[in-house]
């Protein structure tokens, strides 16, 4: 199991702290929500906090584009330091292509999945993708309750990375806890996304540990 702390909970004012103690943690990744404030409610961070992220991240970087039309922002992504990058299939009317010009620029390539959006629409995308992210919350916001009808939809998508016998990965992202992690892994899960869990808990480390051992 990958675990990929959500920056959009650490303490702003202790970045450069809250990144260390992600270095120092038995973490994967660190999730980067950028959000435009048109595809989804809330405007998040953007160029400059990636960059100087980057500058002390001791691991990859997997940025999360909830904005509309991603592709006029991929290369600066990129060039910003990120390693993964998701952007909604409800975004992007030329999916196809905008996965291609991600994987041409060397980034591994995942599409994010909004709650109401049935994984059967991946069925003749799926063997270009590098991971697919389930969002479990509508996004937006950390904090939110984790809705129960993703297990279904993480065995569905599993059923149909088997049936291709690719590499997919299954991240989930939002409400994810120390309770529904292992059940998410059972249903097929491999990153799991945590913002509030990691960051509201009274010690980070042993709960991305304990995550981890989910
Ligand atoms: C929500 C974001 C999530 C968020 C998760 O729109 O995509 O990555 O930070 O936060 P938690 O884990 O608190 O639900
Ligand atoms: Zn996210």
């Amino acid at each position: 199991m990958l675990i990929a702390p959500s920056i959009l909970s650490a303490d702003f004012t202790n970045l450069g702290r809250d990144i260390e103690m992600i270095n120092q943690s038995e973490a994967d990744i660190f999730h980067l929500d950028i959000m435009d404030g048109m595809f989804v409610p809330n405007i998040s961070f953007g160029f400059p906090v990636v960059d100087a992220i980057r500058k002390s991240a001791k691991k990859p970087l997997d940025v999360h584009l909830m904005i509309l039309d991603p592709d006029r922002y991929i290369e600066r992504f990129r060039d910003a330091g990120a390693n993964w990058i998701s952007v909604h299939y409800e975004a992007c009317p030329h999916f196809h292509r905008t996965v291609q010009n991600i994987k041409n620029l060397g980034v591994k390539a995942g599409v994010a999945l909004n709650p109401h959006t049935p994984v059967a629409l991946l069925e003749d995308i799926l063997c270009d993708l590098d991971f697919v992210l389930i969002m479990s919350v509508n996004p937006g916001f950390g904090g939110q309750k984790f809705i129960e009808q993703t297990y279904e939809k993480i065995m569905k998508l599993k059923a149909m990375i088997r049936e291709r016998n690719i590499e997919t990965l299954i991240e989930i992202d939002g409400g994810v806890d120390l309770i529904n992690a292992p059940k998410l892994k059972a249903a097929g899960a491999d990153v799991l996304v945590a913002g509030n869990t990691v960051f509201k808990a009274q010690n980070p480390l042993a709960t991305i540990k304990n995550l981890k051992a989910s």
